[in-house]
C-alpha cells in the first residue's frame, strides 16, 4: 500500500518536473547542447536538486528569459556570476535565494556573516553550504566540514545540528501517539498543547539556524526535544491508566 503511495507521489513530481522542462527554453536548450562540459555539470547537478522537483528552473537564479528559444535572446540581461551586477554574484546570492526563501534571508542578514560577506567578502553566503543548485545534504559532520573552510575552531555546528534532528524526531513520536491515544479515546489535550509549543520552538530554532548564534538555536532545540519528550511519556502514562 505504501509502494503504492509512494509511487504515485513519484509519478506526480515527475510530471511536474516534464512541465517544467517544457516550460522553461533554457532547460530544453541546455539538456541538447552537448560538448560545452561546465554547462553539463550545472544540468546534472540541477537535475538531481528540491528546485528540479518543485519545478524551479535555470530563470529562477540566473535571470534571461526562458520563454525565447533562441540563445541570444532567451540569454538577455543574464550575467554570468564574475559580474558584480549578476544574480549570482557572490555578494548578490542571499538577495536571488531570499526571493523565495525569505525566512532564511531574514535571519542571514542579522548574521555577522552577512555583514562580512558585505563589507570584506569572507563570510559565506547560501551557497557555500548548500552548493549552487542546492542539493548538497546537510549531515551534521558534513557540515561541520564546512564551517573549518574558514574556522579554525569546531562551531558548535556539528551539536547544534544533532540537537535540531533530534528535536524533529522527538516531536514526530509525539505525533504518532497523539493520534493514536486520541484514536483509543484517551484525553490528549493537554499534550496536544505540548505538540504545539515544542513544533513553534523548533521552527524558531530553524530558522534562526541562520542567525549562527549557535548557543540560542542549541537552547530552542533542546527545549523542544524536552516538552515533546515529556509529552510523550505524560501520554503513555495515560494510556495505561486508560486500559
Ligand atoms: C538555444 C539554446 C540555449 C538557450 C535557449 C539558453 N541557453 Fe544558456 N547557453 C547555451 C550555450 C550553447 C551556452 C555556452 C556558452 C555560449 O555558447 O554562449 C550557454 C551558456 C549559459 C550560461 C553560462 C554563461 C557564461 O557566461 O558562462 C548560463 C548561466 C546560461 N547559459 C543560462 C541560461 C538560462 C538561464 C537560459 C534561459 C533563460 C538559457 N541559458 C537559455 C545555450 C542556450
Ligand atoms: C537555485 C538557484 C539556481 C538555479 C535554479 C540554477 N542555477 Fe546555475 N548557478 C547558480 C549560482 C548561484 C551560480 C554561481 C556559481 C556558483 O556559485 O556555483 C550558478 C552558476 C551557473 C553556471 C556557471 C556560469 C556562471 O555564470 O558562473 C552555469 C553554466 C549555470 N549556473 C547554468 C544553470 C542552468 C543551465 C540551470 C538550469 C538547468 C541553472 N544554472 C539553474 C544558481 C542557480
Ligand atoms: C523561485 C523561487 C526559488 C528560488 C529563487 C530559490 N529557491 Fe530554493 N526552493 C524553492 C522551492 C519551491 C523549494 C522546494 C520546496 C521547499 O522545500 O521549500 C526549494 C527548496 C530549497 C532547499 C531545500 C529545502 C528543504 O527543506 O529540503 C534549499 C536548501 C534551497 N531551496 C536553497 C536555495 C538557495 C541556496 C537558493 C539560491 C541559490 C534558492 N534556494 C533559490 C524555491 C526557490
Ligand atoms: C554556513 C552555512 C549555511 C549558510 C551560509 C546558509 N545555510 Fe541554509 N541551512 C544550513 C543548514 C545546516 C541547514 C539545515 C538546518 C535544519 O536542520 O533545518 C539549512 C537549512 C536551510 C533551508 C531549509 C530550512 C527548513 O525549513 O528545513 C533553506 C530553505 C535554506 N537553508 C536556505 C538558505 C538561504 C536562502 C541562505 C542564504 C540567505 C542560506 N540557507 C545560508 C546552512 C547554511
Ligand atoms: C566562507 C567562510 C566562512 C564559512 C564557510 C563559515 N564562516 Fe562563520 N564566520 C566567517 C567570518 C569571516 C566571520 C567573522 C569573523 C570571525 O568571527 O571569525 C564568521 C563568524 C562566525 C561566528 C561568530 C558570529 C557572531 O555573531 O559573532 C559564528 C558563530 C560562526 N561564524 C559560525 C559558523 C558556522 C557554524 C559555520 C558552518 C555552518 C560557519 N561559521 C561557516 C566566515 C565563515
Amino acid at each position: 500500500m505504501r509502494n503504492i503511495f509512494l509511487f504515485a507521489l513519484a509519478a506526480v513530481s515527475l510530471a511536474w518536473a516534464a512541465d517544467a522542462r517544457a516550460d522553461s527554453s533554457c532547460v530544453t536548450c541546455h539538456e541538447s547542447a552537448v560538448g560545452v562540459p561546465y554547462l553539463e555539470h550545472n544540468l546534472a547537478d540541477w537535475k538531481k536538486s528540491p528546485h528540479a522537483k518543485a519545478a524551479i528552473t535555470c530563470e529562477a537564479c540566473h535571470g534571461g528569459d526562458a520563454a525565447k528559444t533562441e540563445k541570444a535572446a532567451a540569454h538577455a540581461g543574464m550575467l554570468p556570476s564574475t559580474d558584480p551586477k549578476s544574480r549570482v554574484y557572490f555578494t548578490r546570492i542571499p538577495e536571488t535565494c531570499g526571493a523565495c526563501h525569505a525566512a532564511e534571508a531574514a535571519a542571514f542578514r542579522k548574521s555577522r556573516h552577512s555583514a562580512e560577506l558585505k563589507s570584506s567578502g569572507r563570510g559565506p553566503n547560501c551557497v557555500t553550504c548548500h552548493g549552487s543548485m542546492a542539493n548538497h545534504v546537510l549531515a551534521p559532520r558534513e557540515l561541520e566540514m564546512t564551517c573549518t573552510l574558514c574556522h579554525r575552531r569546531p562551531t558548535q555546528a556539528y551539536a547544534t545540528l544533532l540537537s535540531l534532528e533530534t528535536a524533529g524526531q522527538a516531536i514526530g513520536r509525539l505525533s504518532k501517539k497523539l493520534d493514536r491515544a486520541s484514536a483509543s479515546g484517551v484525553d490528549v489535550k493537554t499534550q496536544q498543547e505540548s505538540l504545539a509549543r515544542a513544533k513553534a520552538d523548533y521552527r524558531g530554532a530553524v530558522v534562526d539556524w541562520h542567525t549562527f548564534k549557535m548557543d540560542a538555536v542549541l537552547k530552542a532545540s533542546q527545549e523542544a526535544a524536552k516538552q515533546a519528550n515529556t509529552a510523550s511519556r505524560d501520554l503513555e502514562l495515560k494510556e495505561k491508566l486508560h486500559d
